[in-house]
């Protein structure tokens, strides 16, 4: 597979500015994301809350965590993990990255050990996907 094969454009880098939550259909597929901007770094994940199925998309970013419109359950998009980290099983989380001005997205969940769809071990902090640091033009 090649570095750019399955990846999907899905916003402009200027749409997502930090501290922003975009909800983002993923075209070509039925995945809904949440992507955030945590201080100039992207994330990207899934749009179903764990608690009852609220929309994150439709949520909001609450000092770095993505907020659910229903209940008002956090989530670190980092980790997927939630407020109340033994109540839910994390939300899953996507690899996003930023290539010439465009936020891209793999429509693969990373695995909860951190290897890559393919079995690859992802070079990241934590348990999350290298993050896309945002790279404005000039
Ligand atoms: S559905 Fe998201 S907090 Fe309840």
């Amino acid at each position: 597979m090649s570095a750019d094969e399955g990846w999907v454009r899905v916003a402009a880098a200027e749409d997502i500015p930090p501290g922003k939550l975009k909800g983002i259909g993923v075209p070509g597929t039925k995945l809904v994301l949440a992507v955030v901007n945590v201080d100039g770094t992207l994330h990207a994940v899934d749009s179903t809350c764990p608690h009852r199925e609220g929309p994150l998309a439709n949520g909001r970013l609450v000092a770095g965590e993505v907020e659910c419109p229903w209940h008002r359950f956090r989530f670190d998009p980092q980790t997927g993990r939630g407020s109340v980290p033994d109540a839910y099983a994390p939300i899953p989380r996507y690899p996003v990255r930023v290539v010439d001005g465009s936020v891209e997205v793999l429509p693969a969940p990373i695995p909860e050990n951190g290897a890559t769809p393919e079995g690859d071990a992802v070079p990241q902090t934590g348990t999350s996907v290298e993050p896309a640091p945002l790279v404005h033009g000039t």
